[in-house]
C-alpha cells in the first residue's frame, strides 16, 4: 500500500463509521499558546472545551503535524520526525473507549491486513477499563496487554489543556529485530515492538495548577502516524524508506552525490536533508518565514541545520531548491498549498542558504579551533560564552553548536550561554528604557496593590477626576512634590493612556487648586498601574489630593487616527502582499505611525500604491469603529487576529474596523473611518531578514507631507520656467541637451588640437596629405579626429601616445587613394617600427603599437615615403 492508499483508505474507514472528513488545518494554529501543529488534535480543541459547536459529533483527518522539540535525535534514528503526518479520528462527546478500541482493530486487521497475532496493545496503569474493552469486547489476548504508566499512557498538547489516559497500539516486528530477551515487550529500549496508533480518552482539562477538571464530555482522539504505517505496510525498517521519504531521499542522493547505506554519518546527513526538505516546504508555505524568534527561529533552525549537514555531504551550492521541488512533486496531490507556494518556498530558502552560507565558513572555522583548544586543555565542556558569540555574529543557533560541540565528544555550557543570552535581553531593554526610572517598577506594583488597580477610563473620556494614589520620585515613594521637581504620579483614575502595544503615552496636565503637574509622557511600570511622568510647574501635589487629570486632547486625536489606520494598513498589506504578512513591531506616535512586518522582498512601487490606494478608500468610505471586551475564547472564535509570542489575559478588547478587520487591540480609536482623513505612506523599507517597515502619516500631517512635496515641485516649476505637467518632457530635454552639449564639448577638445601638430605636405601623387603627432587621444578620439581632418585635406596619418602605447590610424579619400594613397600599406609599415601590428585597406587602417620611443622615427619615415613616392 502506497502512502496516498494508506491516507484514503483510512478517512474512508471513519467515514463509513459516521465521521466528518475534516481537512488538515495549517501548521500555524489558530492558538496563542502554541507554537506549531503537533497533532490532530489541536484543531479540535476548542471543541473539547466545550467552547465551539462544530456541527457533528465525530471527525476524522490527516493532520500536517510540525515537532521539533527533539530536533538533534531526528536523522540519527529512522522514527523521527519533524514534519509528519498524523491520521485521527475524533469524537466530541460521541463514542468512547469501546468504539475506539474495536473500530482500530478493524481498521489495522481488516483494511490494513496486520496479522492479529503480531499486535500489541498497552493501556494507562490504571485503566482497568481500557483493559476490559481490548480483552472482552475486541477479544485480544490478555498477555498481549501491558500496562505502562503516565510518561507512555497519559496524553497531553501542552501542560495545560484537554488530555486524558491513553493505550497504544503496537506492531511487533519479529524476534529478530529485537534485544533477544525473553522479557522483550512494548515499552522496551529496543526496536521490536513499533508502535503506531495511539488512543487517547480525551476526559480532562490540566488547569495551570496542574489539577485535571473534568471536561463538559467524554472525547476521542487519536493519532496514527503514517510514515510508520507505511513502513509496516511496505516491509521496510526504516521511515526513510517508505514511498515518499525514499523519493526525497533519492533526489538528496543525487544533489549530494553520496548513496545511502555508505556510513551511518552521511545517511545521518541524508535523512536530515530528506526530514528537514519536508518541514521547511510545509511550513513556508503555511505563512512561516525565518525569524529570530519564535516559529519563524524553529524554521531558521531547521534550514541552517539541513544547510550544514549539506556541507558535511559536500555540497558546496545551494541545493535545498531540488528538494523542495521533490517535496513538492510528490505531496502536492495531497497538500495543494505547497504547489501554490511553490515558488515563495524556493526564493526563501535560497536567501536564508546564502544568507548563512556565507557566515556558516567562518564560524565553523572558529568553532573547530575553540573545540581544538578546548580538548587541549582536557576539558569536557565548550564556553557557553563563545557559543554565545557565534550566535550573536554568526548565526548559529545554539542547538547546531551543541551538535557540531557532540560530534566531537564536548559538551557546551548551556547555563553561560543563557546568562549571556539573558544579559543581551536586558541590555536591550535597559537602552529603551530612560535609565533614571529603569528599575523602580517594584514601587508601582506596591502601590497597583494597594488601591487594587488603576482604573482607565480613557476610551470614553479625556479627563477625569481623581485621588492620588501614590508618587514616586527618583526611584522612592514620597508623599509630596513641590514645584520644580520631577517625579511619576499614580491616579485612582485616570484619562491617560499609558505606552502599550506601540501606542505612546498621552501627555496633558494633573492640577488642583493648589498645584499643576505636567505630564510629558504616561507608562505602565507594573502590570495594572498608570503612570504619569512629569514635572511639578507650579505649587504642590501630595497623595490623597483629589485633582483633576486632562489629557491633551489635540495630540491624542492623532494618536487615535494613526492607529486606526495602522490596523487598516495590517488588513491591506495582507490583501495585496499575501496572508503570509504578519506584524511583528508598531509604533503609534501623534506625528507618524510605524508598521514592522514580515514579507521576504522589497513591495514595489505598485503594490505600494495599491495599498496606500486600499487604506484610502476604507477611510472614506467611512466604516464605524467598534472596540469591546470580551473573553478571549469568543474573540478566538470570531476569528480575531491576535498577535503570536503575545501574552493575553481572559478578557481582551478587540478592535473591529467595519467588516473586515478584527484585531485584540487595547489602544485608542477613532470612532469612523473618516476622520482619519487620509493616509500617505512616506517611506518603506527593510529592517531585517524578512522584515519590512512602513512609516505613514494621515490626516494634517499627510496634507503637510504633500505640501513639502508641492513645494519642490513649485520650486522646479519655477527653475524651469515650466508648468507642473510639463516636467517630465522638459526635464527629459534637458537631459538630452546636456548630452549633445558633452558631446560637442568633447570633440571640440579633439578639434583644437594645434593644426600646427600635423602640419600639411604634398605627396609625390599631388596630393595634400596631413601628419602628425597627437599624444593623449584614445582609439575612438583618434578615429574621429582622422575623420575631421579628412574633410579638410586628401589624407591623414596621425599618431597617439596613451597610457604608454602607441595608436596609429590613416586614411584617405578616394582622389587620394586613386593618385597612390595606401594606408594599409604606410600603417603597416609604422606599426612594424613601433613593435606592433595592424593595417587595413587604401582608404582606412589602423594599428597599435608597444614602443612610444620609435614614433617619431617612424612618423618620419612615413613622410618620407610619401614625400619621395
Ligand atoms: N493526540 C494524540 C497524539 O498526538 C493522539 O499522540
Amino acid at each position: 500500500m502506497k502512502s496516498a492508499d494508506i491516507r484514503e483508505s483510512f478517512l474512508r474507514f471513519f467515514e463509513s463509521k459516521g465521521c466528518t472528513r475534516v481537512p488538515s488545518s495549517s501548521l500555524v494554529p489558530d492558538d496563542p499558546s502554541l507554537l506549531l501543529t503537533s497533532a490532530g488534535m489541536v484543531q479540535f480543541k476548542p471543541v473539547f472545551l466545550g467552547l465551539v459547536d462544530p456541527g457533528y459529533t465525530r471527525a476524522t483527518t490527516c493532520q500536517k503535524c510540525a515537532r521539533t522539540t527533539d530536533i538533534d535525535i531526528i536523522g540519527t534514528t529512522g522514527r523521527h520526525h519533524s514534519f509528519f503526518e498524523m491520521l485521527g479520528n475524533f469524537s466530541f462527546g460521541d463514542y468512547f473507549k469501546s468504539e475506539a478500541c474495536a473500530w482500530a482493530y478493524e481498521y489495522s486487521t481488516q483494511v490494513l491486513g496486520l496479522d492479529p497475532d503480531r499486535l500489541w496493545f498497552s493501556v494507562y496503569e490504571d485503566d482497568d477499563e481500557a483493559e476490559a474493552v481490548w480483552r472482552d469486547e475486541v477479544g485480544v489476548p490478555a498477555e498481549r496487554i501491558v500496562r505502562m504508566g503516565a510518561k507512555d499512557n497519559f496524553w497531553s498538547a501542552g501542560p495545560t489543556g484537554p488530555c486524558g489516559p491513553c493505550s497504544e497500539l503496537y506492531y511487533d516486528q519479529g524476534p529478530e529485530v529485537g534485544c533477544g530477551s525473553p522479557d522483550c515487550r512494548p515499552g522496551c529500549d529496543c526496536d521490536r515492538f513499533l508502535e503506531y496508533w495511539n488512543l487517547v480518552f480525551m476526559q480532562f482539562d490540566r488547569q495551570e495548577d496542574g489539577t485535571l477538571v473534568p471536561l463538559p464530555k467524554k472525547n476521542i482522539d487519536t493519532g496514527m502516524g503514517l510514515e510508520r504505517v507505511a513502513a509496516i505496510m511496505q516491509g521496510v525498517r526504516s521511515n526513510f524508506e517508505t514511498d515518499i521519504l525514499r523519493g526525497i531521499l533519492a533526489r538528496a542522493e543525487r544533489v549530494s552525490g553520496v548513496e545511502y547505506g555508505r556510513s551511518e554519518k552521511t545517511d545521518t546527513s541524508l535523512r536530515i536533508l530528506t526530514d528537514h526538505a519536508r518541514a521547511v516546504t510545509f511550513l513556508i508555505a503555511d505563512g512561516v518565514l525565518p525569524s529570530n524568534e519564535g516559529r519563524g527561529y524553529v524554521l531558521r533552525r531547521l534550514l541552517r541545520r539541513a544547510v550544514r549537514h549539506g556541507r558535511l555531504l559536500g555540497v558546496e551550492r545551494p541545493f535545498l531548491g531540488d528538494l523542495v521541488d521533490e517535496v513538492v512533486e510528490r505531496m502536492g496531490d495531497a497538500y495543494p498549498e505547497v504547489v501554490e507556494h511553490h515558488d515563495l518556498v524556493k526564493r526563501i530558502t535560497l536567501s536564508e542558504e546564502e544568507r548563512f552560507g556565507a557566515t556558516l565558513k567562518q564560524g565553523l572555522a572558529l568553532l573547530t579551533e575553540a573545540i581544538g583548544h578546548t580538548k587541549a586543555r582536557g576539558e569536557a565542556v565548550l564556553d557557553g560564552s563563545f557559543a554565545f558569540m557565534l550566535h550573536d555574529t554568526y548565526g548559529f543557533p545554539f542547538e547546531l553548536t551543541a551538535e557540531i560541540a557532540a560530534e566531537s565528544g564536548l559538551g557546551v555550557d548551556h547555563d553561560a550561554f543563557e546568562r549571556n543570552m539573558e544579559e543581551q535581553r536586558e541590555r536591550a531593554r535597559a537602552a529603551v528604557q530612560d535609565e533614571s526610572w529603569a528599575g523602580i517598577s517594584a514601587s508601582f506594583a506596591e502601590i497597583g496593590k494597594e488601591i487594587g488597580g488603576v482604573e482607565f477610563v480613557g476610551y470614553a473620556h479625556d479627563a477625569c477626576d481623581a485621588v492620588v494614589a501614590g508618587i514616586v520620585a527618583h526611584g522612592v515613594r514620597v508623599d509630596r512634590i513641590e514645584a520644580g521637581m520631577e517625579a511619576e504620579v499614580v491616579l485612582s483614575t485616570t484619562p491617560f493612556y499609558g505606552e502599550q502595544g506601540g501606542q505612546v503615552g498621552d501627555t496633558g496636565v494633573i492640577e488642583q487648586p493648589g498645584g499643576r503637574f505636567v505630564v510629558r509622557d504616561t507608562r505602565v511600570p507594573a502590570p495594572g498601574v498608570i503612570s504619569h511622568v512629569g514635572v511639578v510647574e507650579q505649587g504642590a501635589l501630595a497623595v490623597g489630593d483629589r485633582v483633576h487629570a486632562a489629557i491633551d486632547v489635540a495630540r491624542r486625536e492623532r494618536i487615535r487616527r494613526n492607529h486606526t489606520a495602522t490596523h487598516i494598513l495590517h488588513w491591506a498589506l495582507r490583501t495585496v502582499l499575501g496572508e503570509h504578512v504578519r506584524q511583528s513591531g508598531s509604533l503609534v506616535a501623534p506625528d507618524r505611525l510605524r508598521f514592522d512586518f514580515t514579507h521576504f522582498e522589497a513591495p514595489g512601487a505598485d503594490a505600494l500604491e495599491r495599498i496606500e490606494r486600499l487604506v484610502n478608500a476604507k477611510i472614506m468610505e467611512n466604516h464605524p469603529v467598534r472596540n469591546y471586551e470580551t473573553s478571549l475564547a469568543a474573540a478566538r472564535e470570531m476569528g480575531v487576529t491576535a498577535l503570536f509570542g503575545e501574552k493575553y489575559g481572559d478578557i481582551v478588547r478587540v478592535l473591529e474596523v467595519g467588516n473586515f478587520s478584527k484585531e485584540l487591540c487595547g489602544g485608542t480609536h477613532v470612532a469612523r473611518t473618516s476622520e482619519i482623513g487620509f493616509m500617505k505612506i512616506v517611506s518603506e523599507g527593510s529592517v531585517g531578514a524578512n522584515l519590512r517597515r512602513i512609516e505613514a502619516v494621515t490626516s494634517f500631517d499627510a496634507l503637510e507631507a504633500v505640501y513639502r512635496e508641492e513645494a519642490v515641485l513649485s520650486e522646479l516649476e519655477r527653475m524651469l520656467k515650466a508648468r507642473i505637467h510639463e516636467l517630465p518632457t522638459k526635464v527629459e530635454a534637458l537631459i538630452g541637451r546636456v548630452k549633445e552639449a558633452e558631446a560637442r564639448a568633447r570633440a571640440a577638445s579633439t578639434r583644437a588640437i594645434d593644426a600646427a601638430a600635423v602640419p600639411e605636405l604634398r605627396a609625390q601623387g599631388g596630393y595634400r596629405v596631413r601628419i602628425g603627432r597627437v599624444d593623449g587621444l584614445d582609439a575612438q578620439e583618434l578615429r574621429g579626429l582622422a575623420d575631421e581632418l579628412r574633410a579638410s585635406t586628401d589624407a591623414v596619418f596621425l599618431a597617439s601616445v596613451k597610457d604608454g602605447s602607441v595608436l596609429l590610424v590613416a586614411a584617405g579619400t578616394d582622389a587620394a587613394v586613386a593618385a597612390g594613397f595606401d594606408a594599409g600599406a604606410l600603417v603597416r609599415e609604422a606599426a612594424r617600427m613601433v613593435g606592433g601590428g595592424g593595417g587595413g585597406k587604401p582608404s582606412f587602417a589602423q594599428a597599435g603599437g608597444k614602443d612610444p620611443a620609435a614614433v617619431d622615427a617612424a612618423l618620419e619615415a612615413v613622410r618620407a615615403a610619401l614625400e619621395t613616392g
